[in-house]
């Protein structure tokens, strides 16, 4: 069943392409929302746990930005303590890649008594979500047998893109045009992740020269900071090794201090407005003596002259930005990949 594979998570890394491809092709053709209903709402609660969060903090980003729709995105364990605001003009939409996530169902069951209209986006069919929630989108991420999410990660990413592009058409916020070129850019993905699989001796090599550190830090500004979260999350599950991620211009403001010597910092710099202040931090990392890791897009100097080692990601058409899909959804399977290669301690 590995198919070769030595375990189920690198198997699963490896379907990334083809179930962003089956996710793209069918996956919010089921929707029963009316375009009404989409530009009625007057906010958008995100609620979801562990990696499913993480993709979460990215619908946040894509739907904002794009539908322009304010969306918050709560960890469901707390949901139901909150006594949230949310009313029946509110989109609450529960993410779980099984569909069973005790608090998750939970924060569903809140949504409903407080009269909001419910989505669950999932990968598992008839799972418990499905019949506690109004509408489904599925995930076809296949069967994820890994208990470190990775393919069901990135088709979650995936549909927050679709809705994303739903809600911005419905509610008039981008252009044909604009909308036109970012479905393109969408379909390209698999491709990419492909050629970041590619590199896997690579990562696997570098993942060599770190693999006795204890502490790993992850920092990143925008959607890289979500998708730092999501990295140094991996690692700890898979490498039972100390990560956390931060928000890149919050480590002045205290995580600094535990930068010393040889520490190893994976810094995301996927957007090119924000390439120039990630990589004063990188400085800052260096400066302190830390090793730094840098993931780009494409050929960037900056992050070249900064880093010790350096990946580069396929590069996506600057034409509309939310297409840093291509970066996140890359780099995220580059951070799965290099996780097991920190794992032979
Ligand atoms: O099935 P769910 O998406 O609701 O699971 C939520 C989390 O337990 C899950 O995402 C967990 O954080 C991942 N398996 C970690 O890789």
């Amino acid at each position: 069943e590995r198919e070769g594979y030595p375990h189920f998570m690198l198997k699963e890394i490896h379907e990334q392409p083809r179930a962003l491809q089956e996710t793209m092709g069918s996956s919010i053709s089921d929707l029963q929302l009316t375009p009404a209903q989409i530009r009625g709402f007057s906010k958008v609660v995100i609620t979801a746990c562990g990696t499913s969060y993480h993709a979460g903090l990215i619908g946040k980003y894509v739907l904002e930005r794009l539908a322009r729709v304010p969306v918050d995105v709560d960890v469901a364990s707390e949901f139901r303590y909150s006594d949230p605001l949310i009313d029946e003009n509110s989109l609450v939409i529960a993410m779980s890649q099984s569909g069973e996530t005790a608090d998750t169902l939970a924060a569903i069951k809140e949504a409903r008594k407080k009269g909001c209209r419910t989505l669950s986006i999932t990968n598992v069919v008839d799972s418990t979500i499905t019949r506690e929630t109004d509408d489904v989108i599925y995930t076809r991420a296949g069967t994820e047998i890994s208990i470190a999410a990775t393919k069901a990660y990135t088709t979650q990413v995936m549909v927050m893109y679709l809705l994303g592009m739903l809600f911005a058409r419905e509610r008039g916020w981008c252009s044909t045009d604009k909308l036109a070129v970012l479905e393109a850019v969408l379909y390209q993905v698999p491709d990419w992740i492909e050629e970041i699989l590619e590199q896997e001796n690579n990562i696997q090599e570098i993942a060599g020269h770190y693999h006795t550190c204890d502490d790993f830090f992850y920092l990143g500004r925008g959607l890289d900071w979500a998708v730092a979260l999501e990295g140094a999350l991996k690692l700890k599950e898979t490498s039972y090794v100390h990560a956390e991620a931060f928000a890149a211009g919050e480590l002045k403001h205290g995580p600094l201090a535990l930068i010393t010597e040889g520490v190893p910092v994976v810094a995301l710099a996927t957007q090119e407005d924000l390439m120039e202040k990630t990589v004063s931090n990188i400085r800052v990392v260096k400066a302190r003596g830390g090793s730094a890791i840098g993931i780009t897009v494409g050929q960037s100097d900056l992050v070249d002259e900064t880093c010790d080692y350096v990946f580069q990601l396929p590069k996506a058409p600057s034409v509309c930005e939310p297409a840093a899909v291509s970066g996140c959804s890359a780099a995220l399977c580059l951070l799965h990949i290099l996780c097991p290669g920190l794992r032979c301690r």
